[in-house]
């Protein structure tokens, strides 16, 4: 790792252990090392799916058995089979920590929970649960038979992940917790995001916004980088985040002898 990148990490790392309430905002970015694919750029299930045909509500309510067997059953196999990756699991750590306190996710693999952070806000729902769209009834993911599609609840409603498709709205207690969060932050941390999807986006822009400092971790620029965000530390999260953790524990280990 070159020393420009090296001097980068240790500034955000002063900057963690400075701020007073840290706020991190993540995106699929953040799982692709967990073998969950971004939904742009190289390799992103965009590319291979439109989103508007497989992804939006519309598309989902004309026909959900297009939309199971497209994206949900392949998506499933790797949301039941993924596992935190360095990435997450410093993001847990400066929850521990008492650095980090909300983590608000694009991501709905529930991968953050699973590293041991506890103030999660799912933005765009959860695929961990699915819900009947007849009876209501919820069911978690990993219990259900996918071999019919689409899978349907016992009252033969068909089931449909609890996650927020294109054409829905934010859940209202998500988006207050998010804007609130994102207003009372000092420093945000946004973490394998493209920007490019509203409302998620304007969060980083909220926070800047209330006098935070925002700083990105991500292999690419964003539409975020040079005016809302400050700093950029471009490369993979997991190993990035993983030095920013180790020396943010080096830094406090000195503050106490
Ligand atoms: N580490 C960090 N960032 C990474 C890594 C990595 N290893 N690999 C890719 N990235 C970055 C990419 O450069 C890109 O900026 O992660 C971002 C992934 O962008 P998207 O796939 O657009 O993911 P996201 O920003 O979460 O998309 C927002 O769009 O389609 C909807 O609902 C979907 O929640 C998703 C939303």
């Amino acid at each position: 790792m070159e020393d420009r990148q090296l001097n980068l990490i240790n500034k955000v790392a002063e900057s963690l252990v400075a701020a007073k309430h840290v706020v991190a905002l993540t995106g699929a970015g953040i799982s692709v090392e967990s073998g969950i694919p971004p939904f742009r750029g190289k390799g992103g299930l965009w590319e291979k799916f439109d989103p508007m045909e497989v992804a939006h509500i519309n598309s989902f309510m004309k026909n959900p058995e297009k939309v199971w067997r497209l994206l949900i059953s392949e998506m499933k196999d790797l949301l039941v089979s993924a596992k935190p990756n360095p990435a997450h699991l410093g993001l847990a750590r400066l929850e521990e920590l008492g650095i980090l306190k909300t983590v608000i996710t694009q991501n709905i693999d529930g991968l953050h929970q699973m590293a041991g952070n506890r103030d999660v806000v799912e933005f765009h729902g959860s695929f961990a649960w699915l819900q009947c769209l007849d009876c209501g009834c919820r069911e978690q993911t990993v219990d259900i038979d996918t071999s019919q599609m689409p899978p349907k609840c016992s009252c033969g409603g068909i089931y449909r992940p609890e996650c927020v498709f294109f054409g829905e709205m934010i859940p209202p207690k998500d988006l207050d917790r998010s804007q609130i969060a994102a207003s009372t932050c000092d420093l945000m941390l946004v973490v394998g995001c493209s920007a490019v999807v509203q409302p998620a986006a304007f969060m980083p822009v909220i926070a800047k916004q209330s006098g935070a400092t925002v700083i990105e971790i991500n292999p690419e620029p964003t539409p975020l980088t040079g005016t809302t965000s400050t700093l950029l530390v471009q490369g993979k999260a997991g190993k990035i985040m993983k030095k920013i953790t180790a020396q943010v524990e080096r830094i406090i280990a000195d503050k106490q002898n």
